[in-house]
């Protein structure tokens, strides 16, 4: 069999170790979760007996992440001979390895009973020996001790139990970093990885992150060094992810946003409105895309012609070709200018009121909502009442795409 596997050399000492907790804090884009991923296909490919649990804290976020990594990951390796050698189903999720019944399963934490399904894993073949935990700074010391404690008892001569945590570093406060960072410990491997030494990553990626440092040097701290950092000054906190109907009759209202962008992302939402409630459905979100290719998207996945889209003002000859290809696109009429402070403000203002359900596969718009934030005075260190303008083209397409609703029916356009 000929495996095709290319890897960022930075992660070798991960692989290899059999350290039980190996635990990696990283910046964004540093390759993490890319070669946790072709690293558990590897190992269960080659070791008999191998188990593996992928964890997040919300069981329904493992389908656009650990799920599409792995699947990802195996589609690169085995090529055509992909499912020759492994069974890969979607409900419940499982991959399972064809030649020696290895296999994948994924949970979460969130609950009580989410965290009852995990004491009661058991494999065709072989124990559960390791785990994944994406995301690890969501979850809880507590939680933690829950998945520790599942991997006991005797192993096979040459096996081992392994835990490997991928993260950024969000808070300097965090138990992560007095667990096992601030105590040495020979079970633990930290590991620190960066997108500068990660060698797939493009340039206009690298010129993204060198703008985030002059505008966002906190957030530049954390998703660009990879380096423990704070978050303070969130936006939005009244948002959560959950796994809300995608059929359009079951919402009062729906809508779509959309904020133009080629170096910037270019966001499209799909809105619903139900209860006093906003819902986001779906996203597209897409970087250095002309609009013909965005509008290809957009035709196959599924966002509706015959809901209105609002989009940024600033873009006529864009808007039309959204006209053109059939889509309600308008603009968005602005009482003031876009950077007017009081327009924006008075739009965060009415979205704070609100509850704001995410579905799982948005996972750019839920990336933005962890870190849109307010500007803080460099002087004073006080927060000032403009967003930080980095990493915001979702959050300007969702302000854009609640507009009919903030401004009632009276609003005519
Ligand atoms: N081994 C690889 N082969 C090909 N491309 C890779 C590889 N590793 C990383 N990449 C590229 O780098 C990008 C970032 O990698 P990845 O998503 O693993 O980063 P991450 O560290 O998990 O980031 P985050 O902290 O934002 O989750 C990937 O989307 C992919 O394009
Ligand atoms: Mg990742």
């Amino acid at each position: 069999m000929n495996i095709k596997v290319q890897a960022n050399p930075i992660f070798k000492e991960c692989n290899k170790s059999k350290k039980r907790y190996i635990v990696m804090k990283g910046s964004a884009g540093s390759g993490k979760s890319v070669d946790t991923a072709q690293n558990y296909i590897l190992r269960l490919l080659k070791d008999n007996g191998r188990n593996l649990v992928c964890v997040r804290k919300s069981d329904i976020t493992n389908r656009d992440s650990t799920f599409a990594e792995l699947t990802g990951a195996i589609y690169r390796m085995f090529g055509n001979d992909a499912d020759k050698y492994w069974l890969i189903k979607q409900s419940p999720l499982s991959i399972t390895c064809r030649i020696n019944g290895n296999q994948i399963i994924f949970r979460g934490v969130n609950d009580e009973k989410q965290r009852e399904k995990l004491k009661s894993i058991t494999f065709p073949k072989g124990k559960l020996t390791d785990v994944w935990i994406e995301e690890a700074t969501e979850l809880t010391q507590a939680d933690l001790e829950i998945i520790d404690d599942r991997l006991r008892g005797e192993l096979p001569e040459g096996q081992f139990y392994q835990i490997r945590m991928t993260f950024n570093p969000v808070n300097r406060n965090h138990w992560i970093k007095k667990v096992f960072f601030d105590i040495p410990d020979d079970n633990v491997l930290c590991h620190h990885s960066t997108y500068l030494t990660n060698r797939f990553i493009d340039d206009a990626y690298r010129q993204r992150m060198e703008r985030r440092k002059q505008v966002d040097p906190e957030g530049y701290t954390i998703y660009g060094l990879g380096e423990w950092g704070e978050i303070g000054g969130l936006i939005l906190h009244n948002w959560d992810v959950k796994d809300i109907s995608q059929n359009l009759d079951d919402y009062d209202g729906v809508s779509i946003g959309q904020d133009f962008g080629f170096n910037h992302a270019n966001a499209i939402l799909l809105l619903g409105w139900k209860d006093g409630d906003i819902y986001i459905l779906r996203e597209i979100y897409v970087f250095e895309k002309d609009t013909t290719e965005i509008i290809e998207m957009a035709l196959n996945g599924d966002i509706p012609k015959n809901k209105v889209m609002w989009c940024d003002s600033a873009e006529p000859d864009r808007i039309k070709m959204w006209k053109n290809a059939g889509f309600l696109a308008k603009p968005v009429k602005k009482t003031k200018h876009a950077k007017d402070k009081s327009y924006v403000n008075g739009q965060i203002d009415w979205l704070k009121q609100r509850k704001i359900h995410v579905h799982p596969s948005c996972v750019n718009t839920i990336k933005e909502l962890q870190q849109w934030k307010w500007q803080k005075d460099e002087k004073t260190g006080e927060y000032l009442d403009m967003p930080v303008d980095f990493q915001d083209d979702a959050m300007a397409s969702l302000r854009y795409g609640v507009e009919s609703w903030r401004k009632g029916s009276s609003w005519v356009t």
